[in-house]
Order: C-alpha cells, then structure tokens, then sequence
C-alpha cells in the first residue's frame, strides 16, 4: 500500500463543487505595486517596528503618523505586495520649502512641489534582493507623472548616502534635523516631469490632488511597463 493510501488524511483533497474559475478569483497576485491605505498601517508598522525600533528604539513614522499620512496624501505612498503581503514600502508628502525643518516630519503641505520621502523600508526576509532600488525607481517614475512635482527629498544616515546616490539623489548638506543623538544628510532627486503625461493631465484637467487621477497614471504607467513601451513614454 502506499503512503498516501495508508494515511488517508493525507490525501488530496478534491472539491469538484468549487469552479476552476471560482479558484482563480481567489488567487492573490504573486507581485503588485499599489498606494498604500490606512488599512495597510499596521502592516507598515510591523516593517517599521523591526527595522527602526528594534535598532533604534525609535522609527521616522509612529503608527498615528503613518495613518495621518494615508489619510492626506496616500497618492505619494507606493506599497509592493508579494501574494497579498507587504514586503516594502514608501511613505511621501509634499512639503514647500527648499530645506526640511522639524515641521516636515509631521506636515503635509498640499501647496508644495516637494515630496517629503519619509521613509523606505523592505521587509527583513526580502533584504539584500534589490528590492530597495527597485520600489524608489517605480516611485520616482511614478512622482513624474504628478504635474506639481518638482523634486524627491529625504534624509538619511550618513552611511545610506552611497545607496540613496545609486538612485539618483545628489547630496544637498547636512540636515538641521536632529533626532536624539542621530543627524542626517539631506539628499535631492529632480523630478523631470513627462511631457506627454503632465500635458495630457492638464488637459484633461484632472485636479492636481484628485487621488483618482494618481492612481490613473500610475495604471497607465503599470500598463505601459507590462507592454513594453515605457521606453517609448519616457522619451520626453
Ligand atoms: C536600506 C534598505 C531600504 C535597502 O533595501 P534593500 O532592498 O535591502 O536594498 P539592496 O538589495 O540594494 O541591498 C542593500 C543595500 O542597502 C544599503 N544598506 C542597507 N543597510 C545598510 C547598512 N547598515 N549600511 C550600509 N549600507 C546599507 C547598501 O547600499 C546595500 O547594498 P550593498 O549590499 O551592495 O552594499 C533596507 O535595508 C531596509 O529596509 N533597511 C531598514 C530600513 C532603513 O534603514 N531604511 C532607510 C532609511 S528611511
């Protein structure tokens, strides 16, 4: 006898009043990029709580911060989901002056060009796979799309300069923020924007914060990706 007849509990188990279609709506994407919602925060929070907490003892957003932040502008968050599962996130605001001070680390400022990235983090497991580089790149290919923004800001330890260059950022000077005995440097992205997209916005005359309209571009740009001719829609 075999194994599995032997331990009939082991058998597959077959349920022939269950569709293959019925199965495939239940099936969770094996990988997605989406803004985040409050309904996420928690989730945002478990990454955070290991990567910063357990370190630091402290972390950029406490979990009141990071849902105040998806309540005003979840349109500047970018979540990548493996099967339903966050395992690295983005977390933005806008902000309107040239250098951040104290109140960029609690204000979203709906009137600047800036986007404040308060924090990247990738899920402990999912380290060291390029995953970092990977969700800023979709982020700032993304923030073109925006007609209002101008640039990328954030601040970082002195040792994550190196990486944050790798993406693009340019060294601005040393942060006036202070965090306990932590400082940071201050690093800049310009956002040059897609001609096509931002005149195709204007046109179409899409508020400038109408979420909608964030999540239509960035459908547009997910599309364009799948088929190839983000090439062509860069081109500006
Ligand atoms: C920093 C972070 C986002 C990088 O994401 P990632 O997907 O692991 O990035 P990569 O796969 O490219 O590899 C890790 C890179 O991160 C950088 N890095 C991460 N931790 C580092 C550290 N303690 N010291 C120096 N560089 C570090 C290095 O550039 C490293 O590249 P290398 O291995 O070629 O030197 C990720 O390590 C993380 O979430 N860390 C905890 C949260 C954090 O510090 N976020 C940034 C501040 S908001």
């Amino acid at each position: 006898m075999s194994l599995v007849g032997a331990l009939p509990f082991l058998k597959p188990r077959l349920s022939p009043s269950v569709s293959p279609g019925r199965q495939r709506r239940h099936t969770l994407p094996a990988s997605e990029f989406r803004p985040l919602n409050t309904q996420d925060a928690i989730s945002v929070f478990e990454i955070e709580k290991e990567a910063f907490i357990s370190v630091s003892g402290d972390c950029p957003l406490h979990l009141d911060e990071v849902r105040h932040f998806l309540m005003l502008c979840p349109e500047l968050s970018m979540g990548w989901f493996e099967e339903g599962r966050l395992v690295a996130f983005i977390i933005g605001s806008q902000w309107d002056q040239d250098r951040l001070t104290l109140d960029a680390l609690t204000l979203h400022k709906p009137k600047g060009s800036t986007v404040h990235i308060h924090v990247l983090a990738v899920h402990r497991t999912f380290r060291q796979q390029g995953k970092g580089p990977i969700l800023m790149w979709r982020y700032l290919q993304y923030l073109r799309c925006l007609p209002y923004v101008r640039r990328a800001v954030l601040m970082c330890e002195d040792f994550l300069v190196p990486f944050y260059q790798k993406s693009g950022f340019k060294v601005q000077g040393r942060c006036s923020i202070t965090v306990a005995s932590l400082t940071f440097t201050e690093m800049q992205y310009p956002v040059r924007g897609h001609a096509l997209m931002r005149r195709n916005s204007e046109a179409i005359g899409f508020p400038q914060t109408n979420t909608q309209h964030h999540m239509h571009t960035l459908a547009v740009f997910t599309h364009a990706a799948k088929f190839g001719s983000f090439a062509k829609l860069l081109v500006q």
